[in-house]
């Protein structure tokens, strides 16, 4: 979530008129200032003749610097695998608040030779000393500093494993050139971002708690200002172990033995053995077709590419465009809060629970779902046998990435809430994630979050936690784009809302800048972001049918690229509720 004295620093004249566009309308005013915005960043497209080519590559990433990053590497002569890289490792260290080596990752890969999509899993994983009673006060009530605050909180760590893995199967460039901008952010230093700074001085109690998690984020004794440098040197040395000894410079040897150490000192139960067992694994994606279009998404162990599909399976056969729009608005919640309701019943990690995905995906199965939705009335959530979900967190970072041969990377990373567990790993500079609050720690007891947990996703040592991280594709004939967003449970929500803006003919962006629309089963209400145009009888006549309404904080942080094929155009769009994001299209040779 951003403060609005930066959204509205950030706020630029408009610089043309927008179509008005059926179904997704409430979004429209935040249009004016994303297409400023991205007119500057991704080039101007109806108006002007397509200025890119084929060798043009896109890229769209929540920071300046891991953009530039990304562009650096693709100009060394690597694909967008190694860019990917390059902006993974960068914004671990520029944007340490939302992912970084200390978390993971869930990423969609293209490879263009050989038209192959894969998904990559770098999810953290539970300890093998996990255990409930850790989680617990001594009244048997959830203890959440110990799930979100401090080394117990952390799974172990896979974003290094997840990179070194892409580098080796899929990237052109040896890793220790990918991670050279990194290693130069961290070493010589940049400007903190707004949000980095608010962060750290939100978090200080829980940061000043750890030695190291002090020196790094106060290093002269008070949080870093947005003008001067922050530089991250033991993050530098642990990038160059990687750099050297690819993934194992991260998970054995010094860096592991340091971790390990301050772990334990601090009370975690971290081994030398979880880190040398973490490997990253390469599973098929999901794949469906809507509207004409291939869908590519996550599968277990995110919820949100099953979601996702059960939406869009849902409202195949209904058409849309002939709705009036409280209808369409009808139809659409009602999609999200059936998807919803099995998001946390049936799903979690694949390699430990068996899940009826078959059932889950079916277009039968979505018939069925389909039948139960009273043309003009709300369903409540109450009537329907009830499972918890957890609310919107608003933390963790998306970029999206096509190279000049169309290969492409769609990825979502996270330490999970702002700046993890808030608890560095000692002189290693990698600051933990705070991860296992995503699993149902306590067993019939709600987590952080309102999650309570069902045995598919308890917390068992090796076992990765349950995701709501969406990377997706969206393939058409002419048209193709490379999705993705932060912000926990709402990630599936502003992923399905943008896989219709693209199909519904938007740009990068345009679907950034959509007002965004939320309903998740549970609490039974449905969250529009304020400032969209959804008119006043449209908004009465919902909640006649039933519906609450809650005019909500912006949430989300979506990075998009979009290839017009037909017009051989690429745009590429950072959300314009960050000020610090950057979406560029620009020649690479
Ligand atoms: N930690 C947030 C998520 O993976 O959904």
């Amino acid at each position: 979530m951003f403060d609005q004295d930066t959204l509205q620093s950030r706020a630029k004249p408009a610089c043309r008129a927008m179509p008005d566009h059926h179904y997704l309308r409430w979004y429209r005013p935040m249009l004016a200032a994303a297409i400023a915005t991205f007119s500057v960043l991704a080039y101007a497209q109806d108006d002007t003749p397509p200025r890119t080519t084929t060798t043009t590559a896109a890229i769209a990433s929540a920071n300046v610097l891991a953009t530039e990053a990304g562009f650096e590497t693709l100009a060394q002569g690597g694909n967008a695998v190694d860019a990917a890289i390059a902006v993974a490792t960068s914004l671990s260290v520029v944007q340490p608040e939302a992912s970084g080596l200390g978390g993971g990752f869930l990423a969609l890969i293209h490879d263009a030779a050989t038209g192959k999509d894969t998904f990559i899993d770098s999810r953290e994983m539970a300890p093998q000393a996990v255990s409930e009673a850790d989680y617990l006060n001594a009244d048997g009530t959830p203890n959440r500093d110990t799930s979100l605050n401090g080394p117990l909180a952390a799974g172990i760590p896979g974003m290094p494993a997840g990179l070194a893995y892409m580098a080796e199967k899929y990237g052109k460039l040896p890793l220790a050139v990918s991670l050279r901008p990194a290693i130069r952010l961290a070493d010589e230093g940049f400007h903190p971002s707004g949000a980095l700074v608010r962060s750290i001085t939100r978090k200080e109690e829980v940061l000043r708690r750890y030695p190291a998690s002090t020196s790094k984020f106060f290093p002269d004794g008070k949080a870093p200002q947005e003008t001067g440098i922050f530089r991250d040197p033991g993050q530098g040395a642990t990038l160059k172990a990687m750099a050297e000894r690819g993934a194992d410079g991260f998970y054995k040897g010094p860096v592991a033995k340091e971790m390990v150490k301050a772990v334990k000192a601090a009370g975690g139960t971290w081994t030398l053995a979880d880190l040398a067992s973490y490997q990253a694994k390469e599973r098929a994606p999901i794949e469906l077709d809507y509207a004409g279009y291939k869908i590519v998404t996550a599968p277990p162990p995110s919820s949100g590419g099953v979601a996702v599909a059960e939406m869009l399976n849902i409202l195949a056969p209904i058409d849309l465009k002939s709705m009036d729009e409280a209808h369409r608005i009808h139809y659409l919640v009602e999609a999200m809060r059936r998807a919803f309701r099995d998001h946390n019943e049936y799903l979690g990690d694949p390699d430990f629970v068996k899940m009826p995905l078959n059932m889950l995906l079916s277009p039968y199965y979505a018939d069925g779902l389909r039948q139960s939705i009273l043309p003009g009335q709300a369903t409540k959530s109450a009537w329907l046998p009830s499972v918890a979900v957890k609310d919107p967190g608003m933390h963790t970072t998306h970029f999206s990435i096509i190279d000049k041969d169309g290969n492409m990377v769609s990825m979502t990373a996270t330490v999970n809430t702002t700046l993890g567990s808030g608890f560095v790993a000692g002189s290693s500079g990698v600051l933990l994630n705070n991860e296992m609050d995503d699993f149902a720690l306590v067993a019939g007891q709600p987590n952080a979050f309102g999650l309570i947990g069902g045995s598919a996703n308890a917390a068992v040592g090796g076992k990765r936690m349950l995701s709501s991280m969406t990377p997706s594709f969206v393939v058409g004939k002419d048209r193709l784009a490379v999705i993705g967003s932060p912000g926990g449970s709402t990630i599936i929500t502003q992923v399905f809302g943008a896989i219709l803006a693209f199909i519904d003919g938007k740009d990068a962006g345009q679907i950034t800048a959509q007002k965004r629309i939320h309903h998740q089963f549970m609490p039974d209400r449905v969250d529009i972001e304020k400032g969209s145009d959804i008119p006043a009888d449209v908004l009465a006549k919902l909640e006649e049918m039933g519906y609450e309404i809650n005019d909500a904080d912006s949430w989300g942080n979506m990075n998009v690229v979009v290839w017009d094929r037909a017009r051989n155009l690429k745009t590429a769009a950072s959300d314009p509720r960050n000020p610090n994001g950057l979406g560029k299209v620009e020649a690479v040779h």
